[in-house]
């Protein structure tokens, strides 16, 4: 089992990256090969400071470390220390069609029709492709919403392996079964977003107590004042009841149980405390590691590491398309 996933530096990460991909990441980095990546040519498909972008690729960085990714046992890298993912990428272009990356749901979300999105904004699910083939994934952990690149990623190994020859294993998905789509705190008709303008869309990684129970406590309801799981007409308190239940271990149905005839407030209040309980020791071990040395080190070795795998793949890429 050779497993890959990555995250974009595009701001701190929140209960949703870490309830839909990176928790996943840790226990997985016990049972297979694994390469988790910070995806910085990705980041660059919407606008950021460069200044700022070199600081939030550390940042993600740190992170992983905090939250448990050990890089005895898993490979971390940033993307764009390794040179055969843009290269992989290009070849990649002239195997997937114009007609699949139209159909690009978050294309259509981020873009928002306008001449002025990036190429790039375009073109990046080709590139996802590109880091995920290029380690021969048999497994890609991911957030719902990464569902449909993973789809196309799959076409184009499977086109290519038809057009040139077997080069690429096919990756499975993973997606979890409860929590793969975290949804806004101030609106939970959509997802919860790094980039999104407020901040009480979300909860990050790194927030402290106090701004925890802020952003909880104002986190949309409805009226009824009953705890009951039904994403349909309560998914405020839905959601909820999925972030506690992936964060205390504890199934929907037991937390059902637990709050029988107890009001929203009082199951807030235990929210917050299971959710300051596991983001404490995380936010705590980040400042460590983010001030150390260590990271740089890390990451370079782990770019290393990467680079021999890529560079395997993209030679044999290269030798069935024919290219020098
Ligand atoms: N709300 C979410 N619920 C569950 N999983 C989520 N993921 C993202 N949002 C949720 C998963 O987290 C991993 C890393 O995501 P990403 O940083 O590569 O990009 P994204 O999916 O576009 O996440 P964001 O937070 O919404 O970032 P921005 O705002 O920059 O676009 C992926 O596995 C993703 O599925």
């Amino acid at each position: 089992m050779r497993v890959l996933s990555g995250v974009q530096p595009t701001g701190v990460l929140h209960l949703g990256n870490y309830l839909g991909a990176v928790k996943q990441f840790v226990k997985l980095q016990d049972q297979a090969e694994c390469y988790f990546s910070i995806v910085n040519l990705h980041a660059i498909t919407i606008p950021q400071n460069p200044q700022v972008l070199m600081e939030k690729t550390r940042d993600v960085a740190a992170i992983y470390l905090a939250v448990g990714l050990d890089p005895k046992k898993a490979t971390i890298f940033v993307q764009s220390q390794v040179k055969a993912h843009a290269e992989a990428a290009w070849l990649l272009q002239c195997v997937a069609r114009v007609g699949e990356l139209n159909r690009m749901i978050q294309f259509k979300e981020k873009g928002k029709g306008s001449d002025s999105a990036v190429a790039g904004l375009y073109t990046y699910p080709v590139l996802q492709a590109a880091d995920i083939l290029l380690y021969q994934a048999t497994h890609v952990p991911v957030g719902d919403d990464q569902k449909q690149h993973l789809e196309l990623t799959r076409d184009i190994a499977e086109r290519f392996n038809r057009d040139y020859g077997e080069v690429f294993t096919v990756p499975a998905i993973l997606v979890n079964e409860v929590g793969a789509r975290i949804m806004a705190l101030d609106n939970p008709e959509v997802k919860m977003s790094k980039s999104a303008e407020s901040e009480y869309n979300y909860i990050t990684l790194l927030d402290d107590p106090k701004k925890i129970e802020k952003k909880l406590k104002r986190a949309v309801t409805d009226s009824e004042n009953v705890i009951r799981y039904d994403p349909e007409t309560k998914p405020g308190i839905s959601n909820l009841l999925v972030i506690y239940s992936q964060l205390a271990d504890l199934s929907v149905r037991e937390l059902e149980k637990k709050y029988e005839g107890v009001g929203y407030g009082r199951f807030k209040k235990d929210l917050i405390e299971v959710t300051v309980d596991t983001l404490t020791p995380i936010r705590e071990r980040y400042h460590e590691i983010r001030s150390s040395e260590e990271l740089d080190r890390i990451l370079r070795e782990g770019a290393e590491r990467a680079s021999g795998v890529a560079e395997q793949t993209l030679c044999r890429m290269k030798e069935a398309m024919g290219i020098l």
